[in-house]
């Protein structure tokens, strides 16, 4: 029997990832997946496929309601879905052989099929036509990543009552299109159908949308996509839905109110929630906290020697480029050396246009936590490339450290912002201040002037601004 110094099990960004570096590292490494590609939820059924049908679209738009004042005349502008379905799946597969091809170069073994931990050291492999086989190793990183959550009176059937999962491959336009949460998947998959036609609702519990992100920010990029069309329903709690001859009626209370919405289709988006079905992990004292979570240290070491745990399936935000840092991480412990994440310093972006995106503390957040802080914003109705793109939705905001000027949350709204944020994240991950930034010399003419400029208005001293 061939024995591995480490064994991955999930083909997620998480996974795949791990298995590079610990190629890299000389580490014999083989990879088990059950799917028959390589590439886990974010490759094949979440952020690759969601990302090229929100370009698709945000295209469309372009077409259909920017172009005529650019002096572009597009007569007749129109969807072909299918063929958008078609470059969204081709889209997939570039990104699928490309993960096959890195485990060759890097040395991993793939396997695919079920895995399970029967022993510290043990993986057993069942293949889809009911073969298995036994692998081992020194040791074991279990990377299975998530699954959606369920509401107890709306299963998904995949057909009406859908996971993020069917709702990137409709291939009929729903005419209405109710969708149940305001997180990421909610609004991205509602803004896709919305741009391409559908009427969107989108039913939220809380009395906004985005949790996590800066309340100022998410409110007004629920203006924008409300300009877009979608509706929103804030603090309306659903509670039943039906379907009857193929039509959904969701049941719903706001206040006192009883509210009832018609739909072809209902998107469920309340969240996901830790994968390890079938692993085995439990049998031999893997623990698990009150989330379905599996408990690791700081090292992602779970409480069995030679086990460890990165991505969805260990508590933190569940984001694809936090399970990649993890997987480097923990395979650099394994290797001895001194692999370290700072969790501090990871963006969370929705797709939308314009987009939202936050690192760090909000502005909430440093309120609650009692920290002494200032904040700088700049609006990019101020940058003069924001201008002449046409791009006047959102800002920049910075929450910097009162006394020592470090920041502590940058959170941008702009069609670019998932780009953008990147040069706060690394002034966080260095320990910076808002002067650094602020001193930064930074191209003209640039949106990211526009960080530069919120920056300086931690000290109220931006330049191109009005009202300070
Ligand atoms: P989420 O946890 O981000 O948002 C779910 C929303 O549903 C919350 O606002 C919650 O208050 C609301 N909700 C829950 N129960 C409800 C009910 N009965 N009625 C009405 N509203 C209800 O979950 P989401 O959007 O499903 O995403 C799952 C995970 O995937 C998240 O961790 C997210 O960060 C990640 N993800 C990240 C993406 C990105 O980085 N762009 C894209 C897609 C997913």
């Amino acid at each position: 029997m061939e024995k591995f110094d480490v064994v991955i099990i999930g083909s997620g960004p998480g996974g795949y990832v791990a298995a590079i570096r610990a190629g890299q590292l000389g580490l014999k490494t083989a990879i088990v997946e059950k799917d028959k590609e390589l590439g886990g939820t974010c490759l094949n059924v979440g952020c690759i496929p969601s990302k090229a049908l929100l370009t698709s679209t945000d295209h469309f738009m372009f077409a259909k309601k920017e172009a005529e004042k650019h002096g572009i005349v597009i007569e007749n502008a129109h969807v072909d879905l299918n063929k958008m379905q078609q470059r969204k799946d081709k889209v997939v597969k570039t990104m699928n052989s490309g993960v096959r091809s890195l485990m060759k170069t890097n040395k991993v073994t793939t396997f695919e099929g079920l895995g399970t931990i029967t022993a510290p050291g043990k993986v057993s492999v069942k293949s889809a036509d009911g073969k298995t086989q036994e692998i081992e190793t020194k040791n074991i990183i279990i990377a299975t990543g998530s699954v959606a959550v369920e509401l107890p009176f709306a299963k998904f059937d995949g057909k009406t009552i859908v996971s993020s999962t069917e709702a990137l491959t409709f291939t009929e336009l729903p005419k209405k299109f109710l969708v149940i949460g305001a997180g990421a998947i909610g609004l991205e998959l509602g803004s896709v159908w919305n741009r391409l036609g559908s009427e969107v609702t989108i039913l939220e519990v809380l009395p906004r949308i985005a949790l996590g992100f800066d309340l100022e920010l998410s409110n007004l990029l629920q203006r924008s996509l409300t300009g877009q069309g979608i509706r929103f329903h804030l603090e309306t709690k659903v509670s039943a839905v039906k379907i009857d001859n193929g039509r959904v009626t969701a049941t719903a209370t706001k206040g006192n109110e009883e509210l009832k919405f018609e739909a072809d289709k209902v998107l469920v988006s309340v969240g996901r929630k830790p994968f390890s079905e079938g692993l085995g992990a439990e049998k031999i004292g893997v623990e698990f906290d009150e989330k379905k979570r599996i408990k690791v240290d700081k090292h992602f070491k779970t409480k069995v020697d030679g086990i460890y745990a990165i991505g969805d399936v260990i508590a933190g935000p569940m984001l694809a480029h936090k399970a990649e840092d993890e997987g480097i991480a923990c395979v650099e412990r394994i290797a001895g050396k001194d692999g370290h994440i700072n969790y501090d310093a990871i963006a969370g972006i929705i797709y939308t246009n314009p987009e939202l995106a936050g690192v760090g503390l909000t502005e909430d957040q440093a309120k609650e936590k009692g920290n002494d802080y200032r904040v700088g914003k700049f609006p990019f109705r101020a940058n003069g490339r924001a201008v002449a793109n046409e791009d006047l939705d959102g800002m920049v905001k910075f929450v910097a450290e009162a006394k020592t000027d470090r920041i502590l949350g940058a959170h941008i709204l702009q069609h670019a912002a998932s780009e953008l944020i990147a040069e706060a994240v690394s002034v966080i991950e260095f320990g910076g201040s808002s002067e650094d930034l602020a001193r930064t010399c930074h191209s003209h003419p640039t949106l990211s002037e526009a960080v530069k400029e919120a920056a300086m208005n931690v000290e109220k001293r931006a330049l191109h601004i009005i009202n300070r």
